[in-house]
């Protein structure tokens, strides 16, 4: 288990592009750590260079003040991570990563089983089905189930909540909330006010640089000028009037959205 995932000046590039110019600060365990972006600012780039997969890059990462090497030693999570099942059932898809680590099937099975359970799967029922057959929010659990069995120490997730609905993506930000307990827990992440109520930072990426932030803070400024960082215009609707009050409210999403929702359709029947 690591406490803290630093970087030292870590510039990234594509060739002579430099993409992520000398990125300071640190992930913490403990709370989840959100990088928010616009398209194309690098967040994606900077998981795969935690994770191992992009090695054009100087300066250094330090895992508890010791030089951190990347390799297959953290879980990364891509962006609509179903997409890459292979063609087996729950079962083989849940176990793969212990099977890679030479583990017999007989080890496997109790603990593929309690790990589908923590992630909100039951496995009497879907243990012989093909992941296919689960519904959207299960397909998704399923692959980042697959993707943390192995208790990595960092784990790294790309737009994890995208594509889901309001109540499976407040179901899906607990259980990370949850993970971040005993990993040090990064979300690539659209729905920065999914994750507000949890205590964290923020890893601002833009075309200058970055920043940290409080999430509430970062959330505050984007409410403010929308320039900063477009949010999505229900939100702005739902609590730009707390704008400029010291405390943000805490509005769950999903509801906020369906208020929102039952606001128009009302409006829309009056006229
Ligand atoms: N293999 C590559 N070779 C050259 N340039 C690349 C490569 N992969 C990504 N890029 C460029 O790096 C920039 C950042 O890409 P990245 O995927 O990290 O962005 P992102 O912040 O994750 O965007 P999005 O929100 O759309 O997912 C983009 O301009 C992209 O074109
Ligand atoms: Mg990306």
């Amino acid at each position: 288990m690591f406490e803290n995932l630093a970087l030292n000046s870590l510039t990234v590039r594509y060739g002579r592009h430099v993409l992520l110019n000398n990125l300071c600060g640190s992930f913490s365990r403990g709370q989840i750590n959100l990088v928010v972006g616009r398209a194309g600012s690098g967040k994606s780039t900077l998981l795969r260079v935690l994770a191992g997969f992009h090695k054009e890059y100087d300066g250094s990462i330090e895992a508890d003040g010791v030089t951190f090497v990347p390799s297959g030693n953290i879980s990364l999570a891509f962006q609509n991570p179903e997409a890459l099942f292979f063609n087996g059932t729950v079962e083989d898809e849940v176990g793969y990563a212990l099977k890679m680590r030479r583990m017999g099937r007989d080890e496997i099975e109790p603990i593929a089983r309690s790990w589908l359970q923590k992630w909100g799967l039951d496995p009497e029922k879907c243990w012989h089905s093909h992941p296919l057959e689960l519904s959207g929010g299960e397909k998704r659990r399923l692959a980042l189930a697959a993707c943390t069995i192995f208790m990595p120490p960092v784990v790294l997730f790309d737009e994890p909540l995208a594509g889901l609905d309001a109540k499976g993506q407040r179901a899906l930000a607990e259980l990370l909330a949850g993970m971040s307990s005993e990993h040090i827990v990064i979300v690539v992440t659209h729905e920065p006010e999914i994750l507000l109520e949890q205590r964290g930072t923020l890893l601002y990426l833009h075309s200058e640089g970055c920043r940290w932030f409080k999430p509430a803070e970062f959330l505050r400024n984007s409410l403010i000028d929308r320039n900063f960082f477009p949010l999505p215009e229900w939100y702005h609707s739902a609590v730009g009037q707390f704008a400029q009050s010291s405390d943000l409210p805490p509005i769950k999403a999903d509801e906020v959205f369906r208020y929102v929702k039952k606001r128009e359709r009302m409006h829309a029947d009056k006229l």
